[in-house]
């Protein structure tokens, strides 16, 4: 039996994705040492390898087959647009894409002004803004802390994500229009899929029971 190797999203759901994969039973003690340089990590018992990559390269290594399943963010799999089969909503990680902005900016939204757009998210700005509104607008890539962006008048609004709405709230901003809900999904590579499927339908059975 080979190796059926995961990649998961350093950071949120890193943690949250062990505990769920606990509950079927599959477990990593290493990986919850939280002083560990390592990267990846084996279970020998069940023929399973784990590591953790940036969010953003998740869908890349489900692509190239280096990992056969990821577990990451819808965000971060629209704003990637690999290809590889989305098999699953995990159900936690549970926030929402938003435009948002000083509630001054909402009457450029309504009248398809040409506007600067700031976020991590420029893939997914992009098609809300020219396919979804039909509205021109600057996109402007930034790295985080994209809240700043407005108040500081780098832009009139941000695409980004909210979840509890705290950041927003404390810089006086607000959501304008909401582009999509967002939670963990996993994803699995197109090949893996045909090649692995037995062992990988029943892992999807499995947590199907459980979450
Ligand atoms: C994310 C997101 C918002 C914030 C939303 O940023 O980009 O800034 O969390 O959460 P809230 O609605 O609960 O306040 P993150 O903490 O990942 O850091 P970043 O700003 O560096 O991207």
């Amino acid at each position: 039996m080979r190796y059926l190797t995961f990649a998961l999203a350093k950071g949120r759901l890193a943690k949250k994705s062990l505990e769920m994969f606990e509950k079927v039973g599959i477990t990593c003690e290493e990986m919850k040492d939280k002083d560990t340089r390592k990267l990846i990590f084996v279970n020998e018992e069940l023929k399973l390898k784990f590591f953790l990559a940036k969010a953003g390269d998740v869908p890349t290594y489900v692509e190239y087959g280096a990992a056969d399943i990821g577990v990451v963010g819808k965000d971060t799999i629209l704003e990637e647009g690999r290809k590889l089969f989305e098999v699953m909503d995990l159900g936690f990680g549970k926030c929402r894409m938003c435009v948002c902005g000083p509630e001054s900016a909402r009457e450029l939204l309504k009248h398809h002004e040409m506007i600067r757009v700031a976020s991590k998210y420029p893939n997914i700005a992009k098609d809300y803004f020219y396919n979804k509104k039909h509205q021109t607008v600057e996109i402007i890539k930034l790295n985080g802390s994209v809240e700043l962006a407005p108040i500081v008048n780098l832009s009139e609004v941000i695409v980004d994500i909210v979840e509890t709405g705290s950041t927003l709230r404390e810089n006086g901003l607000t959501i304008l229009e909401e582009i999509c809900p967002l939670s963990a999904r996993m994803v699995v590579n197109q090949v893996s899929m045909k090649m692995e499927n037995e062992r990988i339908m029943k892992l999807l059975n499995d947590l199907k029971a459980v979450i």
